[in-house]
């Protein structure tokens, strides 16, 4: 099963490269409404120990009121995953977990559509604290969603420095696509998911272990036709009033029945792909395919501690790319 919608940064790519192609109206409606956050964008700001310590217990208490562990796990991600390790300027021009997510600029990028949910979420807790820095803040809020969804206990470290203007973001165009243009081309040129799926996670550093790993973090969450152009309105495990939805919001196509849960159900689903109500990518569906993602996917298929292992260590690797520490990184008790 494939899901037929464009995903969204294949259509920011279309817009750019062939203006006249078809594109929604309602994403570039979404779109310049993404970029309202980010015309106020947090302070750049240097963390201390105690400020995150207290910063944690105000994520925690935020998830009990509203489950969004998905968006911050996602938000944490696209801060990080724009680092690049070809051509790298110096910080703060190089990419990665440094904060910029934050500025209109970057959420503007068509693959950030939505992210502004979390930022918005997350703006108390960011603007309660002078000492705590943004680009720590969301990796934090991560960590902290996946222990509090089930998954591992992660520690990653902090101190990381902020970008502290506009001008840090990188160029749109280095975060994945989950499927292939109209054209049958990914925008960075590759064909294959799996030749785009390594073109972008290469160029971050990552292994092809690391890379199913990783994306086993859709264990968690939903893809949506209004952000990324993914997925149905919504489905059986993600309408107003399941279980699934609590407190939480609606709509949605899910990688997994339980998405507020973080185990490997993600790795038995897209080996079985049996349920029509359940997403799967041409990303996701390549790493059962690939002779080499596909060892990862059976592994951690029948072995939930495998995964967690694996996961946590390449969660940290991807919360540390391009960062630049202010002092002496240190981890949270
Ligand atoms: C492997 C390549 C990847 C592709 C192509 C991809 C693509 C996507 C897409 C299209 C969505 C739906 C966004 C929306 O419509 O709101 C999504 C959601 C999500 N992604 Fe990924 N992603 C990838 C890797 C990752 C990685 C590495 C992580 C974290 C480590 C991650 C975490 C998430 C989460 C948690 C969500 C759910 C967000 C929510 O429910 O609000 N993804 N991803």
């Amino acid at each position: 099963m494939k899901s037929t919608f464009l995903q969204g940064s294949s259509r920011a790519s279309l817009v750019a490269q062939h203006p006249s192609r078809r594109v929604s109206s309602r994403t570039l409606v979404l779109r310049v409404s993404a970029k309202r956050p980010g015309e106020n964008p947090v302070k750049a700001k240097s963390s201390t120990k105690q400020g995150l310590q207290h910063a944690k217990q105000d994520i925690v208490q935020l998830l009990k009121e509203k489950p969004c562990y998905p968006i911050m796990v996602r938000l944490a991600w696209h801060d990080a995953g724009t680092f690049s390790t070809e051509n790298t300027p110096d910080w703060p021009n190089r990419g990665g977990a440094n904060g910029s997510v934050r500025y209109m600029e970057e959420q503007a990028h068509a693959a950030n559509a939505g992210l502004h949910h979390a930022l918005e979420l997350l703006r108390p807790i960011a603007e309660k604290y002078d000492d705590v820095g943004n680009a720590d803040l969301f990796q934090l809020a991560s960590a902290v969603s996946i222990e509090e969804a089930g998954g591992p206990d992660i520690k990653p470290r902090f101190g990381r420095r902020d970008t502290y203007k506009p001008e840090c973001c990188v160029p749109e165009g280095r975060l994945p696509d989950g499927n292939a243009g109209p054209d049958g081309t990914f925008p960075d040129g590759t064909k294959r998911p799996g030749d785009h799926l390594r073109k972008v996670f290469y160029r971050m550093g990552f292994s092809d272990q690391d890379i199913v790993a990783l994306s086993g973090a859709h264990t968690l969450g939903r893809a949506r036709p209004d952000r990324s152009g993914n997925g149905k309105e919504d489905t059986k495990y993600t309408k107003a009033g399941t279980p699934q939805v609590g407190s939480g919001s609606p709509g949605g196509s899910s990688w997994t029945v339980q998405w507020l849960k973080f185990d490997n159900s993600y790795f038995q689903d897209i080996t079985e792909q049996k349920d029509p109500e359940l997403l799967v990518m041409e990303t996701d569906d390549v790493l059962v395919k690939d002779d080499a993602f596909r060892p990862y996917v059976q592994k951690y298929a029948a072995d939930q501690n495998a995964f967690f292992s694996d996961y946590a260590e390449a969660a940290i690797k991807l919360s540390e790319l391009g960062v630049e520490w202010e002092n002496e990184p240190f981890v949270l008790n």
